[in-house]
């Protein structure tokens, strides 16, 4: 198989896997954190599990991206580091700062499809970004789509860290349990950290203006929608004073 075959079966692939994880996750919620459940066969310590899940991500990514003849021009160089501020902390951070219960574990099947997922992602933004991306030169730094999609990924990126980080400090107050969050965007919406996550990676692919970034938001969307819309019906069964007005995950919306 040639590198443009390889390159645009796994883009179509990822886009058809998106069409299957939303039909899927409708239906039954992936089995970790409060929907953690039996008989989904091996299991293994959850930060163990992040690093395993999400590092290829970064890894692969690297890589790919070396390989590329345009790895030390501007533009690229800026939507590595990006990349890489987001992945190096959600691989090699995050797992570290989440309050786990002693002895918490995850289900493998999780971690091996996302670990798949992360490495064919790292592949094709790393490869498209150096090798494929080649509008990606001096004039696209003062260009539109440039300018707004690094703004939009700073703005989700605070929203999903720092959301993620509201989360952590109520475990850290009621060790094990699960509370309301209130403030920030929670006062929108149940899942402010998965609309950060969301609009973070719109803007990456507006950024990059590339079918690599937009298939990564639309897999993002049928991973996190579902999964939001699962949580926030949870929050709603599990507290009876839980804020009426507050949606999902997309304020006033959904
Ligand atoms: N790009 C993608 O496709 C993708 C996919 C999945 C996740 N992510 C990102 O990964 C991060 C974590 O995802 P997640 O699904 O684990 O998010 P989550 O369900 O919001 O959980 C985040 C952390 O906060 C704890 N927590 C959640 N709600 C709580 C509450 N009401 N009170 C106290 N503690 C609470 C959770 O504990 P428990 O684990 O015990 O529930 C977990 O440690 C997010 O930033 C998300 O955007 C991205």
């Amino acid at each position: 198989m040639t590198d443009d075959l390889v390159f645009n079966s796994l883009l179509i692939g990822v886009f058809a896997s998106a069409l299957l994880t939303v039909l899927v996750l409708l239906f039954v919620n992936a089995p970790y954190g409060r929907h953690q459940s039996s008989g989904w066969g091996p299991t293994i310590p959850v930060r163990l599990g992040w690093v395993l899940m999400e590092s290829p991500a970064s890894l692969v990514f690297l890589y790919c991206y070396f390989s590329g003849a345009r790895a030390f021009e501007l533009a690229p160089m800026i939507l590595l580091v990006l990349w890489q501020l987001h992945y190096l902390h959600r691989s090699f951070i995050y797992p570290f700062q989440i309050k786990v219960k002693p002895g918490a574990r995850t289900t493998v099947l999780v971690i091996a499809l996302g670990a798949l997922y992360c490495g064919i992602n790292g592949y094709l933004n790393g490869t498209y970004i150096t090798h494929y991306g080649t509008h990606l030169n001096r004039d696209w730094l003062s260009d539109p789509r440039f300018v707004i999609g690094v703004g939009l990924f700073g703005f989700g990126y605070y929203l999903n860290k720092k959301s993620d980080h509201m989360l952590q400090a109520l475990r850290q107050q009621r060790p094990g349990e699960y509370q309301i969050p209130y403030g920030f965007g929670f006062r929108w919406v149940s899942m402010p950290n998965y609309l950060g996550e969301i609009i973070t990676w719109s803007g990456f692919a507006l950024a990059s203006w590339s079918l690599a970034g937009l298939s990564f938001v639309v897999f993002t969307m049928a991973n996190l929608v579902p999964r939001a819309l699962a949580n926030h019906r949870w929050y709603r069964e599990t507290f009876t004073d839980y804020p009426k007005d507050r949606r999902a995950v997309i304020p006033y919306i959904l």
